[in-house]
């Protein structure tokens, strides 16, 4: 901590805050004495000026549009990397050298299966369930096959525990998908690469073999490194929020899912193509009179996939896949017409004051929706998606929360606006 400090009058005092700095990014003041010395707290709703830990694992510099993971660029690693090797980069903070990567590939490969019971947990949804609620149901479920190694304090027992999240999800997530549709759950495969695997359980069927296009496979890659971690984001901050009370990693996890599946967050992405798809289908729905909906204030609806609490420019993931779009399509011969509509709104809204004013930018779900339709997705797996992606930034983020020494329960305070203490009003005088 430096001995630098910030002044803050109040009461006819003198407060001194001690400022604290990282190797990046704004400053931060330190409050923690401001309760129990000065009785006063502060107020940031949706802690949009709060850092609430310090962080070593991703840098955003919301107004340059950078997004940094462990100081490399996202679009170094999107470009020459897997998405296992930036997992391995997250969770232990430097890239892995080929033996590293080869053990860390293979541990995982090794775990990919769910126990047998998992699969009549299944059978209990409606085929019509939402594939974000079985996801965050099974990696509950999962746990309960894996008590002995819950504990938080145990490192071997966290990174055994991180692999068998990062192994099986791709399982849970396609069995998911599977039970949606009525086809029988393909197993994984020992002799294919994370992601093929994952496409294999998605799309193979137990009559036929299914050859895995490597366009695809390679897209696929990118699309979940470009979501692999982001800050304090909400769902991040939940695994936080719930690990500090020393709950098991697949417990806070579960809690994570659910956060990202607000359509403000990382539910977002399937909130977009459903937009898209309302303005191909219906010819009243106009770029323009989406625009003017989005910005009457009397009117809810909001163009998803714009927008973002930090980037105040053009958020760098979206950045590349407005590119990547446009080689996936070509390549998987998928001519979607949202695709045209998605530049025309893109382009009217970075031309009109109302988002201009307002720092409104495309976000990483304006043109991710796409690309998983192109590569084969349903909407509704977007977010599952999402969440594979972000599953080791999640795990990352949890691990350096438990290794902190500073680390606390999460406990915010509130500014209380309920009725003064009063008399008690027996019932029948009421
Ligand atoms: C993700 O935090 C992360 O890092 C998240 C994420 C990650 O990787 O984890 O990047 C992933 O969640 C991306 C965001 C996906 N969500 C959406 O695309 C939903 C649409 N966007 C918004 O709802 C909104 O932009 C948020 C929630 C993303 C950010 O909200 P903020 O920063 O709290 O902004 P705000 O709600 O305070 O809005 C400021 C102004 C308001 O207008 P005024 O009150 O000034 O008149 O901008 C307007 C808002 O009405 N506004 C929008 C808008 N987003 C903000 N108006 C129309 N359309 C939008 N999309």
């Amino acid at each position: 901590m430096s001995d630098e400090s910030a002044t803050l009058k109040y009461n006819g005092q003198d407060i001194d805050l001690p400022i604290e700095r990282g190797t990046m990014g704004a400053p931060g003041l330190d409050i923690g004495a401001l309760r129990s010395q000065h009785g006063v707290v502060t107020v940031d709703y949706g802690f949009a000026n709060t850092a609430n830990t310090e962080s070593g694992i991703t840098f955003i510099d919301g107004n340059e549009g950078l997004l940094t993971h462990r100081g490399y660029s996202i679009a170094d690693l999107a470009t020459h990397c897997t998405f296992l090797e930036v997992s391995y980069l997250l969770l232990f903070g430097e890239l892995p050298n080929t033996e590293q990567l080869d053990k860390w590939t293979t541990n995982i490969k090794m775990h990919t299966l769910l126990n047998e019971e998992i699969k009549r947990f299944f059978d209990a949804f409606p085929r019509s369930a939402h594939p974000m609620a079985i996801l965050s149901s099974a990696t509950n479920a999962i746990s309960t096959f894996y008590e002995a190694y819950h504990s938080p304090s145990d490192p071997e027992a966290v990174e055994q525990s991180a692999v068998r999240l990062i192994a099986k999800m791709p399982t849970i997530a396609a069995w998911a998908y599977k039970k949606s549709i009525g086809q029988p759950y393909v197993y994984p495969k020992n002799d294919l690469e994370y992601v093929e695997n994952f496409l294999y359980m998605m799309f193979g069927l137990p009559v036929e073999e299914k050859k895995i296009d490597p366009v695809i496979a390679r897209a696929l890659n990118v699309l979940l490194i470009l979501h692999a971690d982001h800050g304090q984001n909400c769902s991040t901050a939940t695994v936080r929020f719930v690990g500090s009370s020393q709950a098991n990693l697949f417990a806070s996890v579960a809690a994570g899912m659910n956060a990202l599946w607000g359509p403000l967050h990382g539910g977002a992405n399937q909130e977009v193509i459903e937009m898209l798809d309302r303005i191909a289908a219906d010819p009243d729905a106009t770029v323009e009179s989406m625009l003017a909906r989005a910005k009457d204030r009397n009117d809810p609806f909001r163009l998803m996939g714009f927008g973002h609490r930090v980037y105040k420019n053009y958020d760098p993931r979206a950045k590349l896949l407005k590119e990547f779009a446009h080689e996936v399509l070509d390549r998987a011969d998928a001519n979607d017409p949202v695709l045209d509509i998605a530049r025309q709104l893109e382009e009217a809204a970075l031309e009109d004051p109302y988002f201009v004013e307002r720092n409104l930018y495309p976000n990483v779900d304006f043109y991710s929706g796409i690309i998983f339709r192109a590569l084969g997705f349903p909407p509704r797996m977007f977010t599952v998606l999402f969440a594979i992606g972000r599953l080791p930034g999640w795990i990352a983020n949890w691990k350096e929360m438990i290794e902190d020494p500073r680390t606390k329960i999460a406990r915010p305070r509130q500014i209380y606006t309920g009725p003064p203490s009063r008399a008690f009003v027996p019932l029948d005088e009421r």
